[in-house]
């Protein structure tokens, strides 16, 4: 009897334990819902809504961790995304065999980058423990970081540098993986072999621009940008070797009279590449890479196979046009990884990149950062604060 109540009470004991080790602080409301800024249609910033009714995110495949947001970072893509920019390809990767109904990604969560603490791990999580912090890039198919809580594979997340705040880190993951996506995946660039390249970044001192100047300049690359001349000042603080004033006169003029490059990264897009690709030297493997693409928009407007097959024609017509003259030209696309931010982090911690965060909002001013973002001439992030931003923390 005696040794029949004894393992009652040791059962008794491990349920509460495990009670305990999953339950994780929320908000003061109910765990199944989360306060979180929607949208419920695209639209322009009036679609944007606060609710503190948002579904919680739950973890569906055991790689996967739920992360409580402190600080989420906003992009040019979540303002383009808040109008449908990209919905066709998203709703593909959302559904894939589509079974759900038109819409159906609503409501929709944007924001692209997160610094945060997890909160639970699935069970296949090894790398990482609940309360260790991290931060991540968000691929666009996946609910944002506009949120209490958001959950993302292991492969995605990365441990967040020890010497930024929240605040600061989450306004380094999406450009971060954007330009080593670019750079390093498309370029071919990597610290062992920068020492001797030339590289050209047009349109540098926005969120993509001012990541790369400063992880090209600490592997030793030779780095030239243009920009507005307001911003000269503030790239060259970054490590810009030349800084052409793009408003001063055609921008390709000065740029024509310089040494050819090893490697050109196009943030501009429009019709910089009637005329930069001459700029490269040719015949030594050096490269074109533009992240002002036309996929998610061909695949918008003609569906997505009639889409993606004007894509595919339109790339490789272009690729093999520039390859004649020796030169190679290339889509760059943001691609999430966590590995990837695991090298940043230490070139973080170790004082070669720093964040540049151009203005922070409180979680309750999420229309106010979009408008922000909006506006454009940015020089560096957006960031809203989640916890310790206000009245919704
Ligand atoms: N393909 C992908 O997966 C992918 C991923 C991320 C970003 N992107 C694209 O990459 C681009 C850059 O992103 P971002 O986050 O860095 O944008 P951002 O923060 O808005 O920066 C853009 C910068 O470009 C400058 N600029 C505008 N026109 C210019 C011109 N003609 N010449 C030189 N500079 C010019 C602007 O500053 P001033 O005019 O004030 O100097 C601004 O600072 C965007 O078009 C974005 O959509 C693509």
């Amino acid at each position: 009897m005696g040794s029949f109540r004894h393992r009652k009470l040791l059962q008794q004991l491990k349920k509460m334990t495990d009670t305990q080790q999953r339950t994780f602080r929320s908000s003061s409301r109910a765990m199944h819902v989360m306060p979180a800024w929607v949208i419920d249609k695209y639209g322009n910033n009036d679609v944007l809504r606060f609710t503190r009714n948002a579904s919680f995110p739950l973890i569906t495949y055991p790689n996967e961790v739920v992360i409580k947001v402190h600080a989420a970072g906003l992009n040019p893509l979540d303002v383009g995304m808040r109008g449908g920019y990209g919905a066709a390809s998203m709703s593909m990767k959302r559904d894939p065999l589509n079974l759900k109904q038109s819409g159906s990604e609503f409501p929709l969560i944007l924001g692209r980058e997160v610094s945060g603490v997890i909160m639970e791990c699935g069970l296949d999580v090894k790398y990482f423990r609940e309360r260790d912090e991290v931060w991540a890039a968000i691929p666009p198919w996946k609910q944002g970081s506009l949120a209490e809580f958001v959950v993302l594979s292991g492969n995605e997340i990365s441990h967040k540098p020890k010497s930024l705040s929240h605040t600061e880190a989450a306004a380094i993951p999406y450009v971060a993986a954007t330009a080593w996506s670019a750079l390093v995946n498309t370029g071919g660039l990597s610290k062992d072999n920068c020492g001797n390249k030339r590289v050209l970044i047009l349109g540098g001192s926005g969120g993509v621009g001012t990541f790369s100047i400063q992880m090209l300049k600490a592997w030793g690359a030779h780095v030239t940008v243009t920009c507005s001349q307001n911003a000269e000042r503030f790239v060259r603080e970054l490590g810009a070797d030349h800084v052409v004033d793009y408003t001063a006169g055609p921008v390709q003029e000065p740029l024509r009279v310089m040494e050819k490059f090893d490697l050109i990264l196009d943030n501009v897009g429009g019709d910089t590449e009637r005329w930069a690709l001459s700029l490269l030297k040719p015949w030594c493997g050096a490269k074109f890479v533009t992240l002002v693409t036309p996929f998610l928009q061909n695949t918008d407007q003609m569906g997505l196979a009639d889409g993606m097959m004007k894509t595919f024609v339109t790339v490789a017509s272009k690729a093999l046009k520039h390859l004649t003259s020796g030169v190679h030209y290339r889509w760059g696309f943001f691609a999430p990884s966590g590995p990837a931010l695991d090298e940043v982090r230490s070139m973080v911690d170790a004082g070669q990149i720093r964040p540049v965060v151009e203005k922070t909002f409180s979680f309750s001013q999420v229309p106010q950062a979009f408008a922000k973002v909006e506006e454009g001439h940015a020089r560096g992030k957006t960031v809203v604060q989640i916890i310790g931003g206000g009245e919704y923390s």
